[in-house]
C-alpha cells in the first residue's frame, strides 16, 4: 500500500516546495552540471528527467548528467532524443544513447565507479548545479533517505548548489534504515575507512544536507525498471560450473575457505549463473561486497548459504521483484545498501579480500582483457565498476563465451583491440570450454592454457599459429605486429573472423 506524503516527509513546512515535475524542471538550465540518482536501473529521479526531456523539445537546452550508473525507465533514451546530454557520465547501458555516443554527439566520460564523487569531492570535475534523488523518506532535518540504490546521490546531495527531491510513495517503508551513508573526510586528513566485513555499518540511515538547499519537491509513484537477467543458457551453466569446480578445488587445497571470500559479481545472465551455481556447491556462510544486489543474491539468502550481502544497489526481476519487495523487512538484518564510493572502494576490496567476478567482451591469449569497445572504437556500456574490483581483488575472475554474433567472432584473440583490465589485474579467465588459471604465470605459458582452455577449438589452430609465429620472433610478450589486430581487421571488414579459421 502507498505511504502519504506526510508519513514520509518529516521536514518542517515542506508543503511550500511541492512542485510538479514540469515546474522543478525549470530550474534546470542551459550549461549546468546535474547529479542524479540511479543505479543499475534502479532508484532513478523518475518524473523531473523525463519533464525536462519534454521541456527541451520546445526549449533546446544541454546539460552535463552524472548518474550513480546505468537509469531505468529509458530515461537516457528520452534524455538523448531529446537532443538534452552533451556530457554524460559515468556509466550507461541504453542503446539509443550509445548510438548518439558512437557517432560522437555526446562526450561520454568512462570511468570507474568508484571515481567519480572523489574527483568531484576534489574539484576536478566542475560544480553540480543541481542534485535530482529519489527519495523514500525525508527527515525532520532535510536528510534524504534513498531508495533502492545509493550510488552516488550522497555526494551529488551533499556537493550541488540546489536539490530536488522526488519523494517516491510506493516505496517499501522497509528501505528506511537500509542504508549505510559514510562520506570520507578530505584528504590529507582522511582516515581509514572502517569497513572490516561485509556487514560493517559505519554511517548513517539518511543522506545529511543543509534543508536550505531543498528547491524543490516533487512527488511520485514510479517503479524501478525490472532487470534483464536472461534464463540461464547451456553456455552459461558450463560457465557457472568451471568456476564452481575451481572453487571446490580451492577449498580443497586449502586457498579458500569454506565460505570463500567476500563476492563481488557484475550485473547479467552470466554472473547471475554463476551466483545461483553457488547453491549446489559445498559452500557455507557466503558473503557478498558489491555493487549489485540481484535474484541470484536473495536466492542465496533464502536458501541459507549466504549470510549477508552489502551493495549499492537492489535491482531484480520481475518475477523476483514480487517476492522480495513485499517482504524486505525479512532482509533488513542480511543486507546494506552502501555509496558506491564505498561498495567500490579500491582499499576496502583489497582488505576484505573480494573474488570479483566481472565479464569480458573479448580476452587476449596473454590475459588483457576488454570489456567496453567493440573492434576498438564502439563503446558497449562502460567498464563500470569492474576494474575497482579486478585491480584490487583477492581473485580477479573474467567469464566470457567463447565466441560472439553465433560464432563469427572470436572472443579469445591475439590482441585486444582495447585494454580495460590489463593482464596484471586478470588472475582467472572463463569460457564455456573451461577455465585458464593465470596466476604466477609468464605470457608465453599463458597463451597456451588460454588457447587450449578457453577458446573455441574453431578457432583455436588460428590462435596456435599466431602464437608460434610470434615466438619465433622472440620477446617476452610474442607477437607479429601486422597481424596483431588482423582479426578485428577482418570483423570490421568481413562481418567475421571465420575467414581466419580456414587453411592458407
Ligand atoms: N566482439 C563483439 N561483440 C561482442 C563480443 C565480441 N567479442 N562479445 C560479445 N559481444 C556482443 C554480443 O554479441 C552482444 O551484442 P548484442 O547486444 O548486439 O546482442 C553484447 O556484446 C553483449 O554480450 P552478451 O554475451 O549478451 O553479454 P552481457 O550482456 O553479459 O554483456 C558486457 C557483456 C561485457 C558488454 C557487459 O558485461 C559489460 O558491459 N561489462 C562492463 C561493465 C561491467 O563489468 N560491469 C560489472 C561491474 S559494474
Amino acid at each position: 500500500m502507498k505511504a502519504t506524503a506526510s508519513e514520509r516527509c518529516q521536514l518542517k513546512g515542506w508543503e511550500s516546495r511541492l512542485m510538479s515535475a514540469d515546474e522543478a524542471a525549470e530550474l534546470i538550465q542551459d550549461g549546468m552540471i546535474v547529479g542524479m540518482s540511479g543505479f543499475t536501473r534502479a532508484g532513478e529521479a523518475k518524473e523531473v528527467p523525463l519533464a525536462l526531456a519534454r521541456r527541451a523539445r520546445h526549449d533546446p537546452l544541454k546539460i552535463s548528467l552524472m548518474t550513480g550508473a546505468s537509469l531505468g525507465n529509458d530515461i537516457d533514451r528520452h534524455l538523448t532524443e531529446a537532443g538534452v546530454l552533451a556530457r554524460r557520465m559515468p556509466f550507461q547501458v541504453d542503446a539509443t544513447l550509445r548510438a548518439a555516443i558512437n557517432r560522437g554527439e555526446v562526450m561520454f566520460i568512462d570511468q570507474h565507479l568508484s571515481e567519480t564523487v572523489e574527483q568531484l569531492r576534489n574539484k576536478q570535475l566542475g560544480h553540480i548545479d543541481v542534485a535530482i534523488i529519489e527519495a523514500s523518506a525525508i527527515t525532520e532535518d532535510g536528510g534524504i533517505v534513498p531508495t533502492a540504490s545509493v550510488g552516488n546521490s550522497a555526494s551529488f546531495a551533499i556537493l550541488a548548489d540546489r536539490v530536488i527531491i522526488e519523494l517516491n510513495l510506493s516505496t517499501p517503508e522497509a528501505l528506511i534504515g537500509l542504508h549505510d551513508i559514510y562520506i570520507p573526510q578530505m584528504r590529507p586528513a582522511r582516515q581509514p575507512i572502517p569497513v572490516v566485513d561485509a556487514s560493517t555499518r559505519i554511517g548513517v540511515d539518511h543522506i545529511p544536507i543543509d534543508p536550505a538547499k531543498i528547491a524543490a519537491i516533487v512527488l511520485t509513484e514510479g517503479q524501478d525498471s525490472p532487470s534483464t537477467v536472461g534464463i540461464p543458457n547451456e553456455d552459461t551453466q558450463r560457465i557457472a560450473r568451471h568456476l564452481i569446480g575451481f572453487f571446490e578445488h580451492e577449498v580443497e587445497v586449502g586457498r579458500l575457505p569454506p565460505s570463500l571470500m567476500p563476492l563481488q559479481a557484475g550485473i547479467g545472465t552470466m554472473a547471475n549463473a554463476v551466483l545461483n551455481g553457488l547453491m549446489e556447491g559445498p559452500f557455507e556462510d557466503l558473503t557478498m561486497y558489491s555493487e549489485v544486489l540481484q535474484d541470484s543474491t536473495f536466492n542465496l539468502l533464502d536458501s541459507g548459504k549466504m549470510t549477508f550481502a552489502s551493495g549499492s544497489s537492489i535491482t531484480l526481476s520481475e518475477e523476483c521483484g514480487q517476492r522480495i519487495w513485499p517482504h524486505l523487512a525479512d532482509y533488513r538484518d542480511r543486507i546494506v545498501l552502501r555509496p558506491q564510493e564505498m561498495s567500490n572502494h579500491p582499499g576496502i576490496v583489497r582488505r576484505l579480500g573480494i573474488i570479483a567476478i566481472n565479464t569480458a567482451l573479448e580476452a587476449d591469449i596473454y590475459g588483457n582483457v576488454n570489456s567496453t569497445h567493440v573492434n576498438a572504437t564502439r563503446m558497449m556500456n562502460g567498464i563500470g565498476g569492474s576494474g575497482d574490483f579486478a585491480r584490487n581483488g583477492h581473485l580477479s575472475i573474467f567469464i566470457t563465451k567463447s565466441t560472439a554474433k553465433n560464432g563469427a567472432l572470436s572472443s579469445f584473440v591475439p590482441f585486444v583491440s582495447h585494454v580495460d583490465h590489463c593482464e596484471h589485474d586478470v588472475d582467472i579467465l572463463v569460457s564455456e570450454h573451461g577455465l585458464a588459471d593465470l596466476r604466477g604465470l609468464a605470457p608465453r605459458e599463458r597463451a597456451d592454457i588460454i588457447i587450449e582452455h578457453c577458446a573455441d577449438p574453431l578457432y583455436r589452430p588460428a590462435l596456435r599459429a599466431y602464437f608460434r609465429e610470434a615466438c619465433q620472433r622472440g620477446g617476452h610478450t610474442p607477437h607479429c605486429l601486422e597481424k596483431a589486430l588482423s582479426w578485428h581487421l577482418a570483423a570490421e571488414q568481413e562481418g567475421s573472423m571465420l575467414g581466419l579459421t580456414e587453411p592458407t
